[in-house]
């Protein structure tokens, strides 16, 4: 294993198997949930640390389960630096009946259509979060092109962009869980 595939917190990692679960397919129905991640995040705690941080993302991604595991919601996460394998989570969400979609699609944001058209196609709740105040950095990182469909969109205040999103999440597809 890659030592930045070991999650930092001290319980045992819950990463692999939460990656296991989306590629074997085993995540189902509308109290699961996706966090996507796409290029470049694999490299968070070695990349522009200034603006990223030096969360890595085995390290996102384990509290990303450990928060969706405290409130009753099932969670799979992938990264790609790919469009096409990022299109290919969002069809999977909506074939599996996912009740929701954390999306951090990177540079991607700003470009793709696909993925726009993509997360159209979901029924479920899609979360666009960014690390970064995408909206106080350079110009063309200013627009969104995913926003315009997304349901929500979380910017600048780093990894708890992700459990903030969880957690609405958790209010639409557990609405009787207790606060
Ligand atoms: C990002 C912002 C994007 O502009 C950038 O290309 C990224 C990360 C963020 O999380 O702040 O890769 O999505």
């Amino acid at each position: 294993m890659h030592a930045s595939d070991s999650a930092t917190t001290a319980g045992a990692s819950l990463v692999p198997d939460s990656r296991a679960a989306y590629q074997q397919g085993r995540l189902q129905g509308k109290t699961s949930v996706l966090v996507i991640n796409g290029p470049n995040l694999n490299m968070l705690g070695k990349r522009d640390t200034a603006i990223y941080g030096d969360t890595t993302l085995a390290s996102l991604e384990q509290t990303c389960i450990e928060t969706a595991s405290s409130l009753g919601l099932s969670v799979g996460c992938l990264q790609s630096n790919s469009e096409s394998a990022l299109i290919d989570a969002l069809h999977y969400a909506e074939h599996n009946a996912l009740g929701g979609v954390v999306l951090n699609a990177g540079a991607f944001s700003h470009t793709s259509h696909a993925i726009a058209d993509a997360i159209e196609i979901v029924t479920g709740l899609v979360i666009e979060v960014h690390l970064s105040n995408i909206h106080a950095r350079e110009t063309f990182r200013h627009h969104s092109v995913l926003s315009r469909v997304a349901n929500g969109v979380i910017v600048g205040v780093g990894a708890q962009g992700y459990v903030l999103a969880l957690q609405y999440l958790a209010t639409q597809l557990r609405p009787t869980l207790p606060e």
